[in-house]
């Protein structure tokens, strides 16, 4: 049986699937709130983790331990590292890497986790499908798969966004899916980061931010409960 634990970390990320869920009950650990219910019949485990690595790292942990979730998926906003990719775009991952860990030092790339046998964390190839399929119902023709780099911080010059290009070949950045995808990857739980582009990364972000990041972020929870119907087809 399928339990979906899901993912984002602001208040809008999250809302549109609060008011969407059926027989929800709350509890609170760590800070932060756990909805359990059913998303479209699908059992899920809701949950705002708060902004950056830790908090979504730590909520995953959560989500495994005390909830048993069997897959995790991450929703919500992104900045777009792709000339293609615009605002209201969809990204789905392949896979997730840190930009901001560097341990070069002692002769490791850009990301690399000293320890960890990847330097990106694969996402689940089925559930790729799904939530590829899930965002071209929702929005046809504006998704794309590709890598996605985290890191703790908000980009917003064009110098760091063209480093993280550099150094990633990412497709958008954000604050938490690779620590999703590192603390489900340690777990043995299948995962997939469901992004919408807010902004562009770079010098325009703090004009088109504010605009967009709501509409951005319903988006992504419309394909997150097509993506739930479509596991409870299967489950
Ligand atoms: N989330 C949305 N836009 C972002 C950006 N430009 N940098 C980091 N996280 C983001």
């Amino acid at each position: 049986m399928i339990k979906l634990g899901i993912i984002g970390a602001m208040e809008e990320e999250v809302e549109t699937l609060l008011e969407q869920m059926e027989d929800k009950r709350a509890s609170t650990r760590a800070g932060s709130t756990f909805y359990e219910g059913t998303l479209n019949g699908l059992n899920a485990v809701v949950v705002q983790c708060g902004i950056g690595k830790v908090n979504a790292a730590l909520c995953v942990q959560i989500l495994c331990d005390c909830f048993g979730v069997t897959h995790v998926v991450n929703t919500g906003i992104a900045g777009s590292l792709c000339a293609k990719l615009d605002i209201g775009d969809l990204v789905i991952s392949t896979d997730a890497m840190y930009h901001d860990f560097n341990c070069c030092a002692f002769g490791y790339p850009v990301g690399k986790v000293p320890g960890m046998d990847v330097v990106a964390f694969p996402a689940d190839v089925e559930m790729i499908r799904l939530a590829y399929d899930a965002a071209e119902t929702v929005n046809p023709g504006h998704t794309r798969r590709g890598r996605v780099a985290s890191g703790d911080q908000f980009v917003a010059s064009g110098e760091l966004k063209d480093k993280i290009i550099a150094n990633t070949q990412a497709l958008c950045t954000e604050m938490e899916g690779t620590a999703i995808a590192q603390t489900a990857y340690r777990n043995g739980v299948p995962f997939v980061i469901i992004r919408a582009i807010s902004d562009k990364a770079d010098n325009s972000a703090d004009m088109d931010y504010p605009t967009f990041e709501k509409i951005a972020a319903h988006r992504c929870a419309a394909v997150t409960m097509t993506l739930a119907a479509a596991l409870k087809e299967i489950n």
